[in-house]
């Protein structure tokens, strides 16, 4: 919500409903910024953990007889010329350990990333291109996006950059979910991968909003020719549980300077908790499921005068940029008095539904919202 709004405190959640500490319910539209893919407390998964929480909870790096369990299930969602590199707590983790695998791989220190692309708010994943990141190391190349540069200018400074030959890896967030939801065309995302590899970088695509099913396919990676050097996947993987994975191409070693390191990496919870959530996504027809929100959301949002509200997005991932016309905190407040509960930053409002939600109740969502859009414009 908007700063100007006081959120409800909230108390329990059941797949796309929320409740308040009042017992009123809530539509959930933020889903914990995307986590809670599967809904609220999805039962097999909280069972799991419950399960889990009275067996073992942390081990440090000792092995527990889920991994190799899990290790499958996630192998098999990947290309075959990938594998699970290891297990995270946080997307901006992920993030920090692609970038030392990187380092160790090519030798080389330097990055390039996209601007207001979103790799996480610690110093080096937020210094890769987030507006506002405190520190900014040397050896960081921030390239415009397609909202403001044309793809073939934006390959040229890409190539430019490249052939300095100190490019450990691109990065890239494919459908840009915290800023405008701007995406490029698979020919531009292939060129970018044949360009890093001719170059000797890495490509390292940043799935931890948009990995397991949100735009459709398992990965948005699978829409491609080519396939990107490294994967990182995270949000949905524990459906609001904190774990994030990056998976990694055959060719590339895993080094004892490159290993994770972190007290809660992918300890016994998660563990559970991933085995639960994955075998749960193997159940749901979840590409059929986005693809219904997806047709929704084009049908009641896509007709909005994109004058005064401009919509981007893809299956379960959608971004309406309100123009200069648009009253936000009159659209914000009406959607509170709506009890429905959406991300607004600045002029971008983000709509994150759960894949199972009811499509009744997203296809209501959508013509409240885009109601109210248009009540809210003078
Ligand atoms: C694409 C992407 N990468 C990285 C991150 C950072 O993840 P976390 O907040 O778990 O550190 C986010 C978070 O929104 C994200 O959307």
């Amino acid at each position: 919500m908007t700063p100007s709004i006081t959120p409800p405190m909230l108390s329990r959640g059941l797949g796309s409903l929320l409740h308040d500490q009042h017992g009123q319910g809530w539509t959930d539209l933020i889903t914990g910024y995307g986590a809670v893919f599967l809904g609220h407390c999805e039962p097999k998964i909280t069972a799991a953990l419950q399960a889990q929480s009275t067996r073992l909870w942390a081990a440090g790096r000792l092995p527990v007889d889920h991994q190799p369990r899990v290790d499958r299930l996630i192998n098999q969602l990947l290309a075959s010329d990938m594998r699970q590199a290891g297990l995270l707590s946080t997307g901006m983790e992920a993030a920090e350990y692609a970038m030392r695998l990187a380092a160790t791989h090519t030798g080389r220190q330097a990055f390039i990333a996209f601007e207001r692309s979103m790799h996480g708010k610690s110093a080096m994943s937020a210094a890769l291109c987030w507006p506002n990141a405190p520190l900014r190391p040397g050896g960081l190349h921030t390239l415009p996006f397609v909202d403001r540069c044309a793809e073939s200018d934006i390959l040229e400074q890409l190539l430019a950059v490249l052939r300095t030959g100190k490019i450990a890896a691109l990065f890239v967030e494919p459908l840009q979910g915290s800023n405008g939801a701007h995406q490029a065309s698979a020919a531009f995302y292939e060129q970018a991968i044949a360009l890093c590899h001719e170059h000797g970088s890495l490509c390292i695509f940043d799935e931890t909003l948009t990995g397991l099913y949100r735009t459709g396919p398992a990965f948005y990676a699978e829409r491609l020719v080519g396939t990107p050097d490294m994967l990182i996947f995270a949000k949905s993987m524990g459906n609001g549980f904190p774990v994030a994975c990056v998976a990694l191409g055959m060719h590339i070693q895993i080094t004892p300077q490159a290993l994770p390191g972190s007290t809660f990496a992918g300890n016994p919870l998660a563990l559970a908790v991933v085995e639960a959530t994955l075998q749960r996504m193997a159940e749901l027809p979840l590409t059929q499921q986005v693809q219904q929100l997806d047709e929704i959301a084009r049908q009641t949002l896509a007709p909005l005068d994109p004058t005064q509200v401009f919509v981007r997005g893809q299956g379960a991932l959608w971004c309406l940029e309100l123009g200069a016309s648009v009253n936000i905190s009159t659209l914000a407040q009406t959607l509170h008095d709506h009890h429905l509960l959406v991300t607004i930053t600045g002029r971008f409002m983000r709509l994150l539904p759960a894949a199972t939600m009811n499509t009744t109740d997203w296809h209501q969502a959508c013509e409240l919202i885009a109601q109210a859009c248009q009540a809210a414009t003078s």
